[in-house]
């Protein structure tokens, strides 16, 4: 049986949608209350049993390599000034797992940042999390759940959800064949259709196994919409070699790349926390009323 080990987490784009944030500094680092969000997507691949983690980065990107580094200024600082359980806090993230980087030369589109993996990757089965995607689920994370799915089949998985028909075009569209009611043989993909056009409202949303062929097509995979590699084309045409399966995953999804999804992620996050639930929520009800009163 084929144990899933690596995992790949592209996070190497521009982030236009949230300039000015994202001018100097990478979209993954923008923080969910008071953690970066690529540290809660290593933490998901962890707890999911991923051993070697490769993040595809780019210049402006050493944010995200220092983050998982030591930073023995700050230890010394923190141990000085008797600062204990912060110690142990920024000590806990650099030993969380091995992590490797790469750089993607060219933001040529997330089926190019993927194709930066391959020597990493080699002749295996690989996991793959997008850098600004994040899946809230405390029981069993979806990485998780897409490796059960993969030990079952034996061939590539990829995460999915129905969407509401107006976020039908922001995603690849899966048309299934049920299995089961959380499994589905895909048939096709359509990266971003028009609703009419939409096989079904089985969005593929940022978690994915895939096998190494996958490399083999994406070398010699054109440029799609908007003119970048995309991974959907990709896995379409592995369609034609090979099966791929969708699981239809337990767990909230964020867009944390966009502001609203970004801004849902905090207010969640911040309710979940006993440090912050009661003041936050108080917070939350006055402004609700004052914003009411005001109009
Ligand atoms: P997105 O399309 O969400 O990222 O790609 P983006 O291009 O940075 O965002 P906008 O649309 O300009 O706001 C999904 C993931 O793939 C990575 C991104 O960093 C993100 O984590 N990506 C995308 C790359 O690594 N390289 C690319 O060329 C494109």
């Amino acid at each position: 049986m084929m144990k899933i080990k690596k995992a790949v987490i592209p996070a190497a784009g521009y982030g236009t949608r949230f300039l000015p944030a994202t001018k100097s500094q990478p979209k993954e680092m923008l923080p969910i209350v008071d953690k970066p969000t690529i540290q809660y997507i290593v933490e998901e691949a962890v707890k999911a049993g991923i051993e070697e983690v490769l993040i595809i980065t780019n210049h402006q990107k050493q944010a995200i390599e220092n983050h998982f580094d030591r930073s023995l200024e700050l230890e010394y600082f923190l141990e000085k000034n008797n600062k204990l359980e912060e110690l142990e806090m920024v000590r806990d993230i650099s030993k969380l797992i091995n992590i490797h980087s790469i750089r993607q030369k060219e933001a040529k589109g997330l089926g190019n940042a993927i194709l930066c993996a391959k020597c990493f990757v080699g002749d295996e089965p690989f996991a793959i999390l997008l850098g600004d995607d994040i899946i809230v689920n405390d029981e069993k994370p979806v990485l998780a759940q897409l490796c059960d799915t993969f030990e079952k089949y034996q061939s590539s998985v990829v995460a999915v959800q129905q969407v509401e028909a107006k976020d039908i075009s922001k995603y690849g569209i899966v048309n299934p064949r049920y299995i089961n009611n959380k499994d589905v043989e895909v048939i096709d993909l359509v990266e971003k259709p028009n609703v009419e056009n939409a096989p079904s409202d089985l969005a593929i949303l940022g978690r994915y196994i895939l096998t190494p062929e996958i490399f083999n097509i994406l070398e010699t995979q054109a440029p799609g919409h908007n003119g970048e590699v995309q991974l959907t084309d990709a896995i379409k045409t592995l369609l034609l070699k090979e099966k791929v399966y969708a699981h239809k995953f337990e767990g909230k999804y964020y867009d944390v790349g966009k502001k609203i999804g970004f801004l849902e992620a905090n207010i969640d996050f911040a309710l979940k926390r006993d440090d912050l639930r009661e003041e936050f929520m108080q917070m939350l009800m006055k402004k609700v009323e004052d914003y009411k009163f005001d109009k």
